[in-house]
């Protein structure tokens, strides 16, 4: 028996197995619209046998863009290319998530993230919690006026409930990376001195506005999750202890699994990166709150994923690289760990292991 292949169900939604392809950026679109890539990006890996497939960093707002190519779910015309993808995705027999974000002050730069955009170059003006530049490479961001705070939160809930409606199954919050949400929780970028800054509580706050308003905007049959950046590995800055209490209030909201990344905060910090290194994050997380976690980070070998969910470090195993190099890893994972599996495409059983 496989913990890897066990189906995993939360609220009316059943994972064939454990196994997620993570969100990555593909920088392929043209005002937010999915297009011929998106669909046989993400559907490719659905048919290699994924349990669930996360679209990209998803603007809810056209300012939250990371890039001028960054996937949109911020108007009604976003959704009915959308909802090609999530089919053709669910016809595989995957389930289909979609990650929403709002890139804060790492919004308007270019596709690699290194500086922010000039005008002629299509650049905009960015908004964060205060008034700090991710490096001097990149603009120094406008602080959200308190009264601006509702008007994005709406944003994500809109979002989401498109989301639902364009047939997804599940909807991720994106909290990690540095981004808008991140830069609330930190120290680090979070300077305010009215309820939204200052203590752990103040920093939690809009966070936790954001995720209510999603969790009312999506059926209440679907799964929502949060990614985290669990460390934000700086003294003085957002700590795997934060997670651990972010965690339990995100749970209490009906947040159904914590997605555990890590850094990002600031440019050029070390991190100690290693094979799974961010597993420990998801370990502490699910045993210290109950609530369900996912791994990720260099998990690339199916004997690796395999212990990370049967010793009951994770209940699901994301995936990001190893599936750019080879999407059909779900299928090759269950050969290499001796499973036989019901759903190598029907168009590919001539070659399916028998
Ligand atoms: C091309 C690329 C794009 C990415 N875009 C996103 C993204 O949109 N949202 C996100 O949360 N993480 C993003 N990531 C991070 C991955 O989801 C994942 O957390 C990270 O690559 C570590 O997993 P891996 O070692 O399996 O690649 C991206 C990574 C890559 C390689």
């Amino acid at each position: 028996m496989s913990a890897l292949f066990t189906p995993f169900r939360q609220r009316q939604v059943q994972f064939r197995n454990r196994i997620v392809v993570s969100p990555m950026c593909m920088y392929s679109c043209v005002e937010g619209m999915a297009n011929d890539w998106t669909l046989v990006h993400l559907g490719s890996r659905a048919v290699g046998g994924a349990g669930l497939v996360i679209a990209e960093a998803t603007g809810v707002l056209p300012e939250g863009r990371i890039g001028v190519g960054d996937l949109g779910l911020w108007a009604d015309a976003h959704l009915e290319p959308l909802r090609r993808v999530a089919d053709f995705i669910r016809a595989q027999g995957a389930k289909a998530g979609i990650q929403l974000a709002h890139a804060g002050r790492k919004a308007s730069t270019l596709a690699d993230g290194a500086r922010s955009l000039t005008a002629t170059e299509g650049g905009w003006e960015i908004v964060a919690p205060s008034a700090l530049p991710f490096s001097p490479a990149h603009d120094t961001p406008r602080a959200l006026l308190r009264e601006e705070l509702p008007r994005i939160a709406a944003a994500f809930a809109a979002a989401t409930a498109r989301a639902d409606r364009a047939g997804f199954d599940l909807v991720e919050l994106h909290a990690a990376h540095g981004y808008l949400m991140h830069q609330f929780l930190s120290p680090m970028t979070n300077q305010r001195t009215d309820e939204y800054g200052g203590s752990q509580a103040n920093r939690f706050r809009f966070v936790l506005e954001c995720v209510a308003a999603m969790r009312a905007a999506l059926s209440p049959d679907k799964p929502l999750w949060v990614r985290l950046s669990a460390t934000d590995y700086l003294e003085g800055g957002w700590t795997v202890d934060d997670s651990v209490a972010l965690a339990h209030e995100l749970k209490a909201l009906g947040v159904d699994l914590v997605d555990c990344s890590s850094g990002a905060i600031l440019p050029k910090v070390r991190i100690p990166v290693a094979p799974g290194f961010q597993v420990p994050f998801a370990e502490r997380i699910r045993r210290e709150t109950g609530i369900a976690t996912a791994a990720v980070g260099l998990i690339s070998e199916p004997a690796q994923a395999e212990a990370i969910v049967a010793t009951g470090q994770a209940d699901m195993v994301l995936v990001a690289r190893e599936f750019l190099r080879d999407p059909y890893w779900a299928l090759h994972a269950a050969t290499a760990l001796g499973v036989k599996v019901d759903y190598w495409p029907q168009q590919y059983w001539a070659v399916a292991p028998r």
